[in-house]
This record gives structure tokens, C-alpha cells and sequence, in this order.
């Protein structure tokens, strides 16, 4: 992640009228060599392995928190405490309770905070968000997630240590959960409001795999993959899978929603792609053209929709990578409008009580309240 938003640092400014300007201080790594390398390849000004150095330096004004999920809350807090503007990557926290402890590090010290949700970014997912509030999608009914990748199905995959951590409940928090189902909550939150409810169940396939630090077969934590039911607080029914176990699926983020007026269909595979399907009523005096109903594969490239009249013309798609590149632009801009961009930390935490309750409820077998104030 550390690329991907070092890419959007240097960007910004080429994309979007923003008044202020990103300068490249400092990079942190506890691996010395991975930060010489970003210094020489972004251009930093300065490598640094020690977090705390960088929390305190009087020349830096924003700490962008990429590092494994058990660092989060150290980080954020401290930097909190010491005036920065702090972006942290999802999932906000390992649990609630530190994702309390940021929020009212954040806000007692009053410094800008956002947390990347990037999929909210995706100009398709936007648009999704822009035909919800304009009422076309009328009373929702169902809401259904899936997220799913391929990546940990062979036993010999080990778990903790670099670029494995995401295996090691203790560094991850969980597995699937905290990992790709986070991502999910906080899209079906924003697009269709509060989860009142889950209940989960959860698996972990492979029982035990080889730690890479330890050296030693150890047992495995996390959840390889999770399933769950939720109503929310519209009335309406949402169904959440998520697994690193779908053989063939790299990072199969979709959703649909059904209304009463409407339906959506998003799948990041193919991202520049929103599916919509409107129900027209049967106006007076006008016929239905049944013949032509259908859905809609809307293909988000005009300068029309969110995001795009900053980058090329109607038919070029942007990727990945633009996903943070227009989360902080909307970071900036909302700092010099003075209406800060969401998700902030305190919305972010309202997609961690989600993460926590489908975690009790697969541990406890019933249903949980997630306590969730949207
Ligand atoms: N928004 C997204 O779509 C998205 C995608 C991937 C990862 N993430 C999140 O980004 C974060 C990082 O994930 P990643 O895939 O980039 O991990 P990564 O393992 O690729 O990189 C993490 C880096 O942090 C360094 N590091 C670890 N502990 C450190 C510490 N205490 N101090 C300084 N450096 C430390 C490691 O050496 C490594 O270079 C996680 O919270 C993850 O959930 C978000």
C-alpha cells in the first residue's frame, strides 16, 4: 500500500485543482533496505526505520499509516497526539476497543483523519452511491456481497512474517473479516445505511501451516473464510461471503443491490462497469416497451460521472491505482472546504463493530446486535 499511496501523493496535483501540495518527507520501514529502496524509487527526502521518529518530526504534517493492521493503533494514536493529519489503512483497528481508543485520539486532538476505504472511490461504486440518493432504486430489499480470492488454498503456504502476516491472527486481527469483508461492510453501509444485526459462520480450512518467523507448525487463527446474514436498518436483507479459497477468483469484489424501483450489480473485475436495472412504471397513456427492459451495463467513462472529467476522455478507463488518488484528493479537498471526507475514523469504526459482531457471532453461534450509529 505504501505505493499505491506514494502514487497518489505525487499525482494529486497533476489531477486535481487542489490548493495544496504533497511533499515527500519521510518513509518508515522496519526493513531499512525497503525504505532506501522507496527513497530511491518515489523520492522521498528520507528513509527512517522508527516510527516514533516520524511521529515527532516538526517537518512532517500528515502520517499515512500502511503498515500491518496491529501497528494501526500505536501509530495513529501517537501521531494524533503529536498535531499530524493522519490517513490509515484498513481495517481501521484490531478491534473496537482500539478503534475507540483512534477515535478519541483524533478528535480530542482535532487533526483531519480518513481511513482508505478506496473501493469507495471506484467512479462505478460512486455512481452506484449517486442512483441510491437520487431515489431510483426505491425501498431496498437485499443487499449481497461477495469477496473472494484464491491465494492461501495450498497447505505450504506459511503464515506470519513479511508479506504473510495477513495469516498470523496475531498481526491481522483476523482473517477474512478485518481483511475483504471490511471492505464490503463499509460499501454496503455507505450505499444502503446502518447493519443492526449478523449472524456468521465462520471456517478456517487449514489448521495449522508453517510460521515463517518461529520457524515451527503452528496453529492457525484467522478465518479462511466467512459467511454471514445481516439486516439493516432500512428493513431490507443482506447476504456477505467472503474466502481466500474460490479457486480462480483474484479479487472478486462485487454487490448487488435489488429495490423496489431498481437493481445494481458492481464487480471489480470488470471496475469500469456499473450494472443498473430501472423498473418503469406504467406512465398514463404511454405504453411499457417490455421488449426493451433489461439491464443496463453502464460503462463509467464520460466526464459525467464521479471522478472522471479529471482524467481522460468518454471510453479511457483509470485503474486501481486512481482509487487513491481520488480518496485524497477528496482528503484535500474536504480540508479546504472545511467538510471533511469520509470515512473518517469515527465512521470507520462503525464498520469495526461490524467486523467484531460477525466475529462473536461465529464464535457464539446467534445472532449479534452491532451497535452501529449511522
Ligand atoms: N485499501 C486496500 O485495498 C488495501 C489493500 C492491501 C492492503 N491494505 C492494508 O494496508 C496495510 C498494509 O498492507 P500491505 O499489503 O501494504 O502490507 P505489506 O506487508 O505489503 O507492507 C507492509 C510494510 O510495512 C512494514 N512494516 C511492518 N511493521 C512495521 C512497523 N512496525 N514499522 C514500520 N514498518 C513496518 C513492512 O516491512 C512492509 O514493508 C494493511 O493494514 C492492509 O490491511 C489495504
Amino acid at each position: 500500500m505504501g505505493r499505491t499511496h506514494s502514487n497518489a501523493y505525487l499525482r494529486l496535483n497533476n489531477f486535481f485543482p487542489v490548493e495544496h501540495r504533497a511533499v515527500l518527507k519521510a518513509i518508515c520501514d522496519s526493513d531499512a533496505a525497503k525504505a532506501n529502496k522507496f527513497v530511491e524509487v518515489w523520492g522521498y527526502e528520507r528513509a527512517e526505520t522508527d516510527w516514533q521518529k516520524l511521529v515527532e518530526a516538526p517537518d512532517i504534517d500528515l502520517i499515512d499509516i500502511c503498515v500491518p493492521n496491529v501497528a494501526h493503533r500505536d501509530i495513529a494514536v501517537a501521531a494524533a497526539r503529536n498535531g499530524k493529519m493522519v490517513m490509515c489503512e484498513k481495517p481501521l483497528a484490531m478491534s473496537v476497543a482500539e478503534a475507540q481508543e483512534m477515535v478519541a485520539a483524533v478528535e480530542k486532538a482535532g487533526v483531519p483523519n480518513m481511513v482508505s476505504f478506496n473501493y469507495r472511490r471506484v467512479p462505478a461504486v460512486a455512481l452506484a452511491r449517486q442512483l441510491v440518493e437520487e431515489g431510483r432504486i426505491g425501498r431496498p430489499f437485499h443487499y449481497r456481497a461477495t469477496y473472494l480470492q484464491d491465494w492461501t488454498i495450498s497447505p505450504d503456504v506459511p503464515q506470519g512474517g513479511d508479506a504473510l502476516w495477513r495469516l498470523d491472527l496475531r498481526v491481522a486481527g483476523s482473517g477474512v473479516t478485518g481483511d475483504l469483508l471490511a471492505h464490503s461492510i463499509d460499501t454496503a453501509m455507505w450505499l444502503n445505511g446502518a447493519i443492526t444485526r449478523v449472524v456468521a459462520k465462520t471456517e478456517t480450512f487449514i489448521k495449522e501451516r508453517m510460521h515463517q518467523l518461529s520457524g515451527k507448525l503452528e496453529a492457525v487463527g484467522i478465518d479462511d473464510a466467512c459467511m454471514f446474514l445481516a439486516e439493516f436498518a432500512n428493513g431490507s436483507m443482506g447476504t456477505f461471503e467472503s474466502t481466500r479459497y474460490a479457486r480462480g477468483r483474484k479479487n472478486y469484489n462485487s454487490f448487488e443491490l435489488n429495490g423496489a424501483d431498481g437493481s445494481l450489480y458492481f464487480d471489480l473485475e470488470e471496475p469500469e462497469y456499473l450494472q443498473f436495472f430501472e423498473y418503469q412504471q406504467l406512465q398514463s397513456g404511454k405504453k411499457t416497451e417490455s421488449h426493451l427492459t433489461g439491464w443496463r451495463k453502464i460503462h463509467t467513462t464520460n466526464a459525467e460521472h464521479p471522478y472522471m472529467k479529471h482524467y481522460w476522455v468518454p471510453g479511457a478507463t483509470i485503474g486501481y491505482e486512481h482509487t487513491f488518488l481520488n480518496a485524497l484528493a477528496d482528503f484535500v479537498a474536504g480540508i479546504e472546504s472545511g467538510k471533511p471526507a469520509q470515512p473518517d475514523f469515527r465512521n470507520a469504526l462503525e464498520t469495526q463493530k461490524v467486523c467484531d459482531a460477525v466475529l462473536e457471532s461465529a464464535r457464539a453461534g446467534r445472532w449479534v446486535e452491532t451497535g452501529v450509529e449511522l
